[in-house]
């Protein structure tokens, strides 16, 4: 009865005294909620991709939780209201800045925590070629071959060791909607009927997500085997997903999809805390997530490229700062191709990659008005190499506590193969390894050595969770899904607020371009004027516009101390403050 007390009380709890801005009302939930794109709050703030989560996150603040609480509750939410990328069977990299009393004023402590997945132990650098060598890129991209380890669990227990509530408190909201169910949106109702053959294919038991008729907006979606699981996992801890039923399930189903990961690989997964990358521009401080993560380095790469040029006088989106930021993206993508995998098994030349001396030099061929072309921009010469559906939650919380969580099943509903028994859908990482050299993988990012398939690696990620600082303490907190697009949406992101002096909600609403070196293109979403277009044109850049650009989560610090959350209007991401 409490519990249901609670699920009907989540919208009243939530709904304070904030300033919102709502853009569109989305009947998604049997309590009836609104989608809300902009709130200013005063105690705490969570902005995810789903309102439910979002508003299970403040729920968890207002019970005396922590921001790091409020992002482990809002994660689990979401790995039951929005299965497409919130999950069980995937991982992610959370990046934190915590209050520490013990440091002096304006210092916190600088957390990184990578739950990234790991190639199996039966894993091998060929395992998708076939015996003549072509790249099989199904089994990388769908199946149960296509997954890697999960992490996610092992990462919710070791982001709890900062939070103050019991997991207990954290994973019920999540058991209850899996339970209960929740109205789900038109949006899933079509992705659930328009993969209802993909599921039926890659799954050996039929999952919740399959509806004989088809799903309509509105309807309810209850999750049985998951809330189970869930319920093992409150019982037992991370034991209660890597060990015991939960992971004979997940055997059984490889067994059954002839999948490699064994009860060996799932006992012996855990998330590791590690040095977060940071580094200075014009005196704010950028806290990104180090390797496995490519994005800390590339935003690092990207920022310090471009810092000695007057941007700002450019202008937004003007062909003068477009093409900078553009030059700036293909070289860093181009080392991303050559330099960067998981750094517990090849030695990545962090330092090297970002001294000012190399990104000088980078840059040094760069010519005002004229394109760079892909073929001549190869990789930095490193001299002997020192001996699209992912989701992100913004959470930031009174006591000076921010947190930047991106989390990952790989594409959309992942590997599409649910665990029998266990109801959650396993992530199809493997593909974000280099399955053979200069192949791409879905993102159309390409490899070699330094991320080749090895049993125990981590593949490497283009999610960037970041937090700015400005004078030691939370300005942004920032992060988008978006496959290897993630890195310069955040790129942007933080230029169109401290370079282009743009409203949070300008800055992440307006059209994003990209460009990832190869293939050499840059990627438009609509809305660019012809002038700009055109000028690339004419400097030679071949462009492509493209669909949306991720769905970019933030929350900005306002002179006032309050709390300015804004949710991407590419979706139904939300903001949800007290
Ligand atoms: O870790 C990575 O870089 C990818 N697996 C992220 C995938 C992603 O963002 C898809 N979202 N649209």
């Amino acid at each position: 009865m409490k519990k249901i007390i609670f699920l009907l009380l989540l919208p009243l709890l939530v709904a304070v005294s904030c300033k919102t801005t709502k853009t569109s009302t989305t009947l998604v939930d049997q309590y009836k909620y609104d989608v809300q794109k902009k709130i200013v709050c005063e105690n705490g703030a969570v902005v995810s991709a789903h309102p439910l989560a979002s508003k299970v996150g403040v729920a968890i603040l207002k019970m005396g939780g922590n921001a790091v609480d409020a992002a482990i509750a809002t994660q689990l939410a979401l790995a039951v209201v929005y299965p497409n990328a919130g999950n069980l069977g995937g991982g992610g990299f959370m990046v934190a800045r915590l209050n520490d009393a013990r440091l002096p004023d304006g210092q916190g402590k600088l957390v990184a925590i990578d739950y990234r997945e790991k190639a199996p132990g039966k894993a091998h650098r060929d395992m998708y070629l076939s015996p003549t060598g072509e790249p099989q890129l199904e089994l990388s991209q769908n199946g149960h071959l296509s997954s890697g380890v999960p992490g996610t669990v092992s990462g919710l227990f070791e982001s709890a060791k900062y939070g103050k509530l019991s997991f207990d408190k954290l994973i019920q909201p999540a058991i209850d909607l899996a339970e209960k169910g929740f109205a789900i949106s038109e949006r899933d109702a079509r992705a659930y009927n328009g993969l209802k053959d993909d599921f039926l294919k890659y799954c050996t038991q039929t999952p919740a997500f399959v509806n004989e008729n088809l799903w309509k907006g509105g309807d309810i979606l209850i999750q049985k085997d998951l809330s189970e699981t869930l319920k093992r996992i409150k019982k037992n801890g991370a034991k209660g997903f890597y060990e015991g039923e939960t992971a004979r399930l997940i055997v059984e189903e490889m067994k059954r999809g002839k999948g490699i990961i064994t009860l060996e690989d799932l006992k012996n997964y855990k998330a590791t805390s590690r040095e977060p990358h940071v580094f200075d521009y014009k005196g704010y401080k950028i806290v990104g997530m180090p390797m496995p993560s490519s994005g800390g380095l590339l935003v690092h790469q990207m920022m310090k490229m471009i810092e000695d040029k007057p941007i700002s006088s450019y202008g937004f989106h003007s062909p003068e700062a477009v093409q900078l930021m553009v030059e700036a993206e293909r070289r860093a993508y181009a080392d991303r191709a050559q330099f960067m995998g998981d750094a517990d098994f090849y030695k990545v030349p962090v330092s090297k990659l970002t001294s000012e001396k190399y990104l000088k030099e980078r840059m040094a061929d760069f010519i005002p008005g004229k394109a760079s072309n892909s073929e001549q921009v190869k990789p930095g010469e490193i001299p002997a190499v020192e001996s699209e559906e992912t989701t992100h939650l913004s959470v930031i919380d009174k006591d000076g506590n921010a947190v930047a969580v991106t989390t990952t099943l790989n594409n959309s509903y992942g590997s599409k193969t649910v665990v029998g028994g266990a109801g959650f859908l396993l992530n199809d990482e493997m593909d974000d390894f280099s399955v053979k050299p200069g192949v791409p993988n879905m993102y159309g990012a390409i490899g070699g050595e330094a991320n080749a398939i090895m049993p125990g690696k981590r593949m490497l990620s283009s999610m960037t969770p970041t937090i700015v600082l400005k004078d030691g303490l939370p300005y942004l907190v920032v992060g988008t899904p978006g496959g290897t697009t993630i890195p310069t949406s955040v790129f942007q992101t933080i230029i169109n607020i401290i370079e282009f002096n743009m409203s949070t909600e300008d800055a992440v609403w307006k059209p994003k371009f990209h460009h990832q070196w190869l293939p050499d293109s840059v990627y438009l979403e609509k809305g660019f004027s012809n002038e700009t277009k055109s000028t690339l044109i004419n400097m030679g850049y071949k462009t492509r516009e493209r669909s949306g650009i991720g769905r970019t989560e933030v929350i900005k610090v306002l002179p006032n101390k309050k709390f300015e959350a804004v949710a991407d209007n590419r979706g139904d991401d939300s903001a949800e403050g007290w």
